[in-house]
């Protein structure tokens, strides 16, 4: 059951300088957005979100930032080229409420790509607040053109839309408007920030963790977190603000694959 489907990369898009989208054909059965598949290049798996589903062609999307030697690895694989896929893991967002405030962080953006648009399709309006430090960092500018959801880019630099940083363009959103819920991922500090405005507003929030994996099905505790023991690629990596809350981790450490800690302060 958990054996990697050895698959053909059917496309690739170049988003930006780091990151690219590969498309799979892929039975889309019961799949959740912000869920993850493992993805298995015959020397090393990891982990990644799901940031497109797409049930009408059968085809997902996985895109992966350039940041070390597996990331490299992938990039470098072309339509045609085969990796295996495990999947999907992991609880993803539940989808509720009727008007939505969803904040992707850089990578983050993979799988709240996914989340906006099955919320769109559902009907449900969302406000996307899409955060980068640069305009050319910017993830999916073109995908969220046609789509419903409200899109409100940001720069770190201000080189296209809100100049300032994710959180401080979430804040003024949640000052002026009333949305039934919040979901997020990113940078852990942004989430930590977000978590405090969920608080704040008094509105329920979903935000996807990360943490270092490598069975991705809940048996090696690698990705147990301080102090509840919670495995984030089961009971997570979409958690509630106030289970976040409880991890006492959380905003402040994680640990790399030997289990040693690293501050993210
Ligand atoms: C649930 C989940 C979803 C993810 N979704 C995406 C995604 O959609 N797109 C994307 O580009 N990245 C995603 N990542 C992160 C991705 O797994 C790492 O960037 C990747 O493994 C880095 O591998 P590397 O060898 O290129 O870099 P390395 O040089 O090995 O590592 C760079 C950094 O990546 C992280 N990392 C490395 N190995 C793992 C691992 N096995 N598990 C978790 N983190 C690791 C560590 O923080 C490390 O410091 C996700 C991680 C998790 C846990
Ligand atoms: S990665 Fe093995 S338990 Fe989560």
């Amino acid at each position: 059951m958990h054996v990697p489907k050895i698959v053909e990369i059917k496309k690739v898009i170049l988003e930006t300088k780091t990151v690219k989208t590969f498309i799979f054909d892929w039975k889309v059965e019961n799949m959740v957005p912000g869920q993850f598949m493992m993805v298995w290049n015959f020397q090393d798996e990891k982990p990644m979100s799901i940031s497109l589903i797409d049930p009408i062609r059968n085809e997902i999307g996985i895109s992966i930032k350039k940041v070390g030697e597996f990331t490299e690895a992938v990039h470098s694989l072309e339509a045609g080229d085969k990796l295996g896929l495990r999947g999907p893991y992991g609880r993803g967002f539940k989808i509720m409420g009727s008007k939505i405030l969803a904040v992707g962080g850089g990578i983050g953006m993979a799988p709240i790509s996914a989340f906006v648009e099955e919320a769109s399709k559902r009907g449900l309006e969302v406000d996307l607040v899409s955060a980068a430090p640069t305009r050319e960092e910017l993830l999916f500018l073109d995908r969220f053109k046609n789509n419903k959801a409200n899109l409100k880019s940001c720069t770190d630099d201000g080189s296209h839309g809100f100049c300032g940083f994710g959180t401080e363009l979430a804040e003024e959103l949640l000052k002026n408007e009333r949305y039934h819920m919040l979901v997020a991922c990113g940078p852990e500090i942004m989430m930590k920030k977000l978590v405090e405005m969920a608080d704040k507003y008094k509105i329920p929030a979903q935000l996807s963790l990360e943490r270092y994996m490598k069975c991705g099905i809940g048996i090696c505790g690698q990705c147990c977190v301080d102090d509840l023991g919670w495995r984030v690629c089961v009971e997570g990596p979409v958690f509630w603000s106030d289970e976040l809350k409880l991890i006492t981790e959380f905003g402040k450490y994680r640990r790399d694959a030997s289990g040693i800690k690293h501050s993210l302060l």
